[in-house]
């Protein structure tokens, strides 16, 4: 981590807590992978619901249209940035060669704004199904002076499959992602076999997956299921070097300010 004085990023005071820290996974039987799959086809799990049941859902909001702000069913709302709108100016972007990073759940967007501003050459792209948190990031993106960076507030399991080419990702990051604890919103959980499967299809080979949570046995589980994937290299910390220096996420912050562990993954795709 670098202490480069960044006046941009404030991390003032927030509701996390600890949480219960009773994460509870075993290995899936084979019918709950099936099970896992069929949830996956079926949109189960999705925050929010299913996208294609909101009023107006082909529509951008009007917050939205002159900013780097995407939904994948609004794709085609010519009413954004000019001449075609905000979803042909992603296209373009998508289209052309510019290495691309993708965070998910980006929550306040401190890693993501100052990892964008140290790479101006990349591009950007982050997914945050909060809308509220996805506004006020789009807000604080004229004070780091980007012009590489969207964002979603789409489910990323909904946009993602459908929005970003096959191959075209160089970074996945997923830092910190909400545990879900209780047994009936296990759905909800970010990794499961499908998302494993979308992930590769998305990095290009040699790419990367980073992950980080403070949930120990979130860590196992991830690991366990990407490093049972054809397409994926084991666990290699010395990747860390790839992701060089950042500012940590809000939670990240939170969990050093306080000495609770933390654990970091990187994975290679073959
Ligand atoms: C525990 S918070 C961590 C936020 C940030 N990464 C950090 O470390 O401070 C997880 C975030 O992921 C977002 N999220 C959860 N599921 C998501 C999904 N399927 N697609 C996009 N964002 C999601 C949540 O809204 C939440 O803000």
């Amino acid at each position: 981590m670098t202490n480069k004085p960044d006046h941009t990023l404030d991390y003032h005071a927030t509701s996390f807590s600890q949480g219960r820290m009773d994460f509870a996974w075993a290995e899936p039987a084979p019918e709950e992978i099936a099970a896992a799959y069929a949830d996956w086809d079926a949109g189960k799990g999705l925050i929010g619901g299913d996208p294609r049941k909101r009023p107006n859902a082909h529509l951008l909001p009007d917050w939205g249209l002159g900013e780097p702000f995407f939904r994948v069913l609004a794709m085609d709302d010519p009413r954004g940035m000019p001449p075609a709108g905000n979803g042909a100016a992603l296209r373009a972007e998508l289209a052309g060669d510019r290495p691309l990073e993708i965070e998910i759940g980006f929550g306040r967007g401190d890693f993501l704004l100052d990892r964008a501003q140290r790479r101006p050459e990349r591009l950007f792209i982050g997914y945050e199904t909060k809308t509220k948190a996805t506004r006020l990031f789009l807000q604080r993106i004229p004070r780091f002076q980007l012009d590489n960076v969207w964002a979603s507030d789409d489910d990323v399991r909904f946009n993602l499959p459908r929005v970003i080419p096959d191959g075209r990702v160089d970074i996945f990051h997923i830092l910190f992602p909400d545990p879900w604890w209780k047994p009936q919103h296990q759905v909800k959980r970010l990794f499961s076999p499908p998302f494993v499967d979308l992930l590769a299809n998305k990095l290009r080979p040699g790419g990367l997956l980073y992950f980080k949570s403070d949930v120990a046995e979130y860590g196992e589980m991830v690991r366990y299921f990407v490093e049972r994937h054809a397409a994926f290299a084991g666990h290699d910390p010395a990747l860390a070097a790839r992701i060089g220096d950042y500012a940590p996420t809000h939670r990240e912050f939170w969990c050093s300010r306080r000495d609770l562990p933390f654990y970091a993954y990187y994975f290679e795709r073959r």
